[in-house]
């Protein structure tokens, strides 16, 4: 989708449809009074005559409005004035494009940007417009022989500002939005790939397609070279399956060559069947999405790309499956992780934290500003947090709070979760140096825990998205989540 930034009067934009808002009840917003005013009370006496209320996410779409150079104008309910906040904001403008969408324009004004909603600036309601945009027109449908083809689809979009001076930041605010709607769109795709095509080396293959358009430098470790490594962890996990584990490396350098980089980790398990210790039938397709962190990631390193940030950022993805094999992980089993500390591995569903500790040991090497791993981690923290928030765990607090800057500037949110030592105590095993697992108790916590013990030596978040990456239902859906909190994260860092 295209779009621009215009500041002018709705009755004379020569266009479609104009888009309008209509608060709670029956009020219209400022740029709907414009209209109504050439319009000689049109729009008035329609709302009078009970065809609309205002509610929140409703729509009417009228025709040939009086004294209007345009063809349709479109009336977006937004709730009570009062009340309409972020949530509204979003809701009222994925309700405009689709309608639009489906009614035949092939381009729009429209003028709910220039609402103003509680404690957010220009830049964020033009930057979640052109994020809501591309969202409310995703679809995930190669994978049918037949794909509903929309007749006229809605190819450009024109976000209108109250004032000229907006204009510049506006501008600014979109090629953001955009990049990061991009980013969104290839984790969802990724996501919603099944395990069978979505597997370590078609993710490898993403990976360097990206470094190809953008030039990023990009390495694919294979066995052996993650034997080298003395990876015993993540290749303990792999050996379950038949497709081979890839280690992931991409380099984004947009900064002076020597400045350390942001390191991103993003747990690439492509399906997780729990391995020995095997999941329940139900839902366990949804273990496609175990892959969410590695798509974030690959989504993350797009957008900043796209908009030439100016840092270094190293992403790793370790990648592989999860199966129950002759080969495979079973409970009691001792591995060795590239750090040299032993693992008893007690339950082999505890695998997204095996593959990571060695990819954290990894992140060393480049002697990193931070390092931020991204994982569908454990369904503890989905009981904790359910479905509106990722957890956040750090070993520093200042990380934290810029994450947590970022995350509420993005509406991308986290919520901080305690990374006490009292909780370390839950890992301990009779016979290596930890489990991979902490008891019932505080699950992601004792995950992230454990993590802890491989991140010693530099910043560290940890992110769990196990709630957030993707929806379940009748919606099943990759989200494209935590893509616009890391996009945030990197661009202040850039700017600092
Ligand atoms: N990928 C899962 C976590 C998960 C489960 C995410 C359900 C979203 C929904 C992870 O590998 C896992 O299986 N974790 C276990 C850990 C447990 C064995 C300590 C879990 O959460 O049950
Ligand atoms: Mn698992
Ligand atoms: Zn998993």
């Amino acid at each position: 989708m295209e779009f621009s930034i215009k500041s002018g009067s709705p009755e004379k934009q020569r266009s479609a449809c104009v888009v309008i808002g209509v608060y709670e009840t029956r009020k219209l917003s400022l740029a709907g009074e414009m209209i109504d005013r050439v319009a000689k009370g049109y729009l008035s006496d329609i709302l009078r005559r009970g065809d609309m209320e205002g509610k929140n996410g409703t729509t009417l779409l009228l025709h040939n409005v009086p004294s209007t150079l345009c063809d349709r104008v479109l009336l977006v309910g937004l709730g009570k004035e009062r009340e309409f906040k972020e949530n509204e904001y979003r809701t009222a403008i994925k309700a405009a494009i689709k309608t639009l969408n489906e009614t035949g324009s092939l381009e729009a004004v429209v003028y709910l940007t220039e609402l103003s909603v509680k404690k957010r600036s220009v830049t964020w309601r033009i930057e979640q417009a052109a994020i809501v945009a591309m969202e409310a027109v995703y679809r995930f449908d190669k994978l049918k022989s037949k794909q509903d083809e929309v007749r006229r689809p809605l190819r450009k979009l024109t976000l209108s500002v109250q004032r000229r001076n907006e204009i510049s930041e506006a501008e600014a605010a979109v090629v953001s939005g955009q990049a990061i709607a991009q980013g969104m769109n290839l984790a969802k795709d990724l996501g919603n790939l099944p395990g069978n095509i979505c597997t370590p080396t078609y993710l490898a293959e993403q990976a360097r397609g990206i470094g190809k358009t953008y030039g990023l430098k990009v390495e694919v470790l294979d066995t052996p070279e993650i034997e080298k490594l003395g990876m015993g962890s993540f290749l303990s996990v792999a050996k379950g399956s038949r497709q081979p584990p890839k280690l992931i490396v991409m380099h984004y350098q947009g900064g002076a060559k020597k400045a350390p980089p942001v390191v991103l980790v993003g747990k690439g398990i492509t399906f997780d069947a729990g391995g020995i210790s095997l999941k329940p039938a139900a839902e366990m397709d949804e273990m496609k999405y175990d892959m969410c962190g590695a798509a974030s990631v690959l989504g993350t390193m797009k957008a900043i790309a796209q908009m030439q940030l100016k840092l270094n950022v190293v992403a790793i993805i370790p990648t592989c499956e999860n199966l129950p094999d002759g080969d495979a992980n079973k409970p009691g089993d001792i591995v060795t992780s590239m750090s040299g500390q032993t693992i008893e591995i007690l339950n082999t569903d505890a695998e997204g934290r095996l593959i990571l500790c060695d990819a954290l040991t990894y992140a060393e090497r480049f002697e990193p500003q931070a390092v931020v791993d991204v994982a569908t981690l454990t369904g503890a923290c989905v009981i904790a947090l359910g479905h509106h928030a990722s957890g956040l765990f750090s070993n520093n607090d200042t990380l934290a709070r810029e994450l947590q800057h970022a995350a509420d500037d993005a509406y991308d949110r986290l919520w901080h979760m305690p990374l006490w030592d009292d909780y370390q105590e839950q890992l301990k095993s009779n016979f290596a140096d930890m489990a991979n697992i902490g008891g019932r108790a505080a699950g992601s916590v004792t995950a992230a825990c454990f993590l802890s013990r491989f991140t010693k030596k530099y910043d560290w978040a940890h992110l769990d998205i196990a709630g957030t990456a993707w929806k379940s239902g009748k919606d099943k859906g990759a989200t494209g989540r935590p893509v616009p909190l890391l996009t945030h994260f990197l661009i202040k860092r850039a700017n600092a």
